[in-house]
């Protein structure tokens, strides 16, 4: 039997050329694995009405982990036309199977390191070295929303004694059919686990600061609570420096400063927001590798989407996908491996022989499977 059992999920677009572009690396890497194929997708929506089957989960079950390339999600009317004609009419709605995932599997936690590899003339400086850790499973993500809000809830929200009857006031008077609310549900144990993994990793790997992103100046209870908790934790890691700031401002000083943060905190909308611009500093989707992370389980899936005007192409960058594997095999404790697989990604970016269209320019790029060959060969 194989050391490890990995669920191997391609998925959507491009999702299939950067998965098949890392098995390539894992195999010349000669990893003790056995790889479980897992349904997951656009493609099962269409056919059976359900993106994330149950056998899916199941197998999932089964394995240590799971490495996800990407996922196609479109509004509701247009998943709608395209689900099969015998599944229409029976009040099936699309949902995001990784977000699906993250709840189901608890992966409370999403990491996701931004660094600027030496030689990547997509940089927007060489010195930046940022992790982010963004809360995975509540805030917006949790997918209590309304439309047209109901007026029992309305009224709920309107209640003298629990409510805001003045502010509610407005809402009545557009008329409840008219108003959509989504929520933003947080616990004190979300944001004290999400800040304690922040400092933890900070204390192991020698970062000097931990950044809490937030807006408690306007989402007061949320985002009070979240700085409570951050300052509550920090405490306890009186050698780590503790900043705060707000969503914002560091979208501006990210662009001024970028090398000043070390580790970002967030909860899951502004990690999600904040991740995309750390990303953007140091190359783009195409590096930006992430985990999402539980207890007992975790799946492996860059921060890209699927991409669907590059699907079967072969253009892509798979880097982000091979990083996003060098992230699993750390969580594995094949810390060896991870090593070896990182340097090789970095000699290739710096030598910039090869590299794909992101990088070289379009129409001038390397396929992905070319990249792929040549991060092995570097291995
Ligand atoms: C990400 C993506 C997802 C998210 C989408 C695809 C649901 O943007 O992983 O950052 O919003 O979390
Ligand atoms: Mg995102």
């Amino acid at each position: 039997m194989a050391k490890h059992t990995i669920a191997w999920m391609p998925g959507d677009g491009v999702g299939v050329d950067v998965m098949d572009a890392t098995r390539i690396v894992l195999d010349a890497l000669n990893l003790d694995a056995e790889y479980v194929p897992a349904d997951i997708g656009w493609e099962f929506w269409c056919k059976e009405g359900n993106p994330l089957p149950d056998r899916t989960l199941e197998l999932l079950k089964s394995t240590d982990c799971a490495l996800f390339g990407a996922i196609t999600s479109k509004p509701r009317d247009e998943a709608n036309q395209e689900l099969d004609p015998s599944l229409q009419d029976k009040g099936l709605s699309y949902f995001s199977p990784i977000v699906k995932l993250r709840q189901v599997f608890n992966l409370h936690t999403n990491l996701r390191p931004c660094k600027a590899y030496p030689g990547n003339p997509l940089n927007y400086r060489d010195d930046i070295d940022l992790v982010v850790f963004r809360e995975n499973t509540e805030g917006m993500y949790g997918g209590i929303e309304w439309f047209p809000l109901p007026e029992k809830i309305a009224t709920a929200m309107a209640d003298p004694q629990v409510g805001h009857p003045d502010r509610m006031k407005r809402w009545f008077e557009k008329g409840l059919d008219n108003v959509a609310v989504s929520t933003r549900v947080m616990s004190r144990q979300g944001c004290e686990s999400i800040c304690t993994q922040a400092f933890e990793y900070a204390k192991n790997f020698g970062r000097k600061t931990v950044t809490l992103v937030e807006k408690p100046n306007v989402l007061r209870e949320t985002g009070g609570l979240m700085t409570r908790e951050f300052r509550k934790v920090a405490k306890q890691y009186p050698g780590i420096q503790a900043w705060e700031a707000n969503i914002d401002a560091i979208c501006m000083w990210m662009i001024k400063n970028p090398q000043d943060y070390d580790v970002l905190v967030a909860e899951n909308m502004f990690g999600d927001i904040v991740s995309d611009l750390c990303a953007g500093l140091v190359g783009g989707l195409g590096f930006a590798c992430a985990a999402n992370i539980g207890d007992d389980y975790a799946v492996f899936e860059p921060t890209h989407g699927s991409a669907p005007k590059y699907i079967g192409q072969n253009v892509v960058n798979p880097m982000a996908m091979i990083l996003t594997a060098k992230m699993m095999l750390d969580w594995l404790s094949e810390t060896e491996l991870a090593n070896r697989l990182e340097a090789a990604v970095a000699k290739t970016i710096a030598e910039g022989k090869i590299a794909t269209y992101d990088v070289k320019g379009r129409g001038k790029g390397d396929s992905t499977t070319v990249v792929a060959h040549e991060i092995a060969a570097n291995l």
